[in-house]
């Protein structure tokens, strides 16, 4: 009798014990819940949290805006695991929702940079990246770029193909479409090593590269590219790994060149390192008057997981010079809406 009664104590502690668990798990995650900010500015330079509260992993990539979704897709390179291209949406460019990592790098080695364009066509993504490795016992020597295609904008990319453009080493990349005609570019840091920036045209279902390849002679990386009253703005960083320096400006009239060199947009960058960020791309944000967005990887001198994001409005002067100015913190107000 003494044992039945302490086999169904044992039993109502047990489930006291579990109860009392789950309640501490229910808690946490409210807590957690509650914990995550709901932003409506960008803060430049400081953690930025997913809308699961946890930081945004996707470095030198860019932002498409996809019309019939009305939803924003953020690529770029997820250095956490698992590694590849990793893929964030959003409504309202500032609180981004983790849609995963969209192409799995595997056994690549470098992976780098990885850029999206729809092709409104044939109703697919595509991506071009920095493929990379080892060649004669280097890293950084194959120096090729990587394309891939998907159905939908949260993946799975598949790779399609890796190549020298034109026979062109290639690295950094930067991607340029014209709103008007569709057609694509490709800024690349080419040349051994990165000597040159070249620019080439795109297929017209941006799955490869055509012989519309020209030499900028600029001996940089990072490029982001906008056009602005039918000048073509070309923004690069200098060679210096992941540590950042001082960005440069050149100006065109055709996207295929001759380019002028234009000096440093980052005013009162007291640093001189382009406000501690490198440039991956320039976004120009639909529905609002001359928006171009700058973005910026904040590599924190180690390309980590965790390292951060340098977003900040582009202005392009009534002289036509570009000026990037540093803000604490700021929102999309900063711009007037188009009609
Ligand atoms: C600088 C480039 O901008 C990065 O994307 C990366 O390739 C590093 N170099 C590697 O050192």
């Amino acid at each position: 009798m003494r044992k039945i009664t302490q086999k169904t104590n044992d039993s109502a502690t047990k489930k006291i014990v579990h109860l009392f668990f789950i309640l501490i798990v229910l808690n946490l995650s409210v807590f957690a819940q509650q914990q995550q900010p709901k932003y409506n500015s960008f803060i430049p330079g400081e953690k930025w949290l997913d809308t699961e509260g946890i930081h945004i992993d996707s470095h030198g990539g860019n932002i498409i805006y996809v019309e019939h979704e009305k939803t924003y897709y953020w690529y770029g390179e997820r250095r956490g695991e698992p590694r590849g291209a990793s893929c964030y949406s959003s409504k309202d460019l500032y609180n981004w929702k983790n849609e995963g990592t969209v192409l799995k790098k595997g056994a690549i080695k470098v992976f780098e940079r990885p850029k999206v364009i729809y092709d409104k066509i044939k109703k697919q993504y595509v991506m071009w990246f920095h493929y990379d490795g080892v060649l004669d016992g280097k890293n950084y020597r194959i120096a090729e770029l990587g394309v891939a295609i998907s159905k939908e904008p949260t993946g799975p990319f598949v790779i399609k193909d890796h190549y020298r453009p034109n026979g062109n080493e290639s690295r950094d990349i930067g991607m340029y479409i014209d709103p008007k005609t569709q057609k694509a570019y490709i800024g690349y840091a080419a040349g051994h090593i990165n000597k040159t920036i070249r620019m080439v045209e795109l297929s017209k279902d941006y799955q490869s590269t055509t012989i519309n390849d020209i030499d900028i002679d600029a001996h940089c990386e990072g490029p982001g590219i906008l056009k602005k009253n039918g000048i073509y703005y070309l923004l690069t960083s200098e060679c210096s790994g992941w540590t950042p320096n001082q960005g440069t400006y050149y100006t065109a009239s055709n996207i295929m060149g001759p380019y002028k060199k234009q000096g440093n947009p980052f005013i009162g960058d007291v640093g001189n390192n382009s406000f501690n960020s490198q440039p991956c791309y320039i976004f120009k944000i639909p529905g609002y008057k001359d928006a171009y967005l700058y973005m910026g990887d904040r590599w924190n001198g180690r390309a980590s997981p965790d390292s951060a994001y340098v977003f900040l409005p582009i202005t392009i002067t009534s002289e036509g010079n570009m000026e990037i100015h540093w803000h604490k913190e700021w929102d999309l107000s900063l711009f007037t809406p188009e009609k």
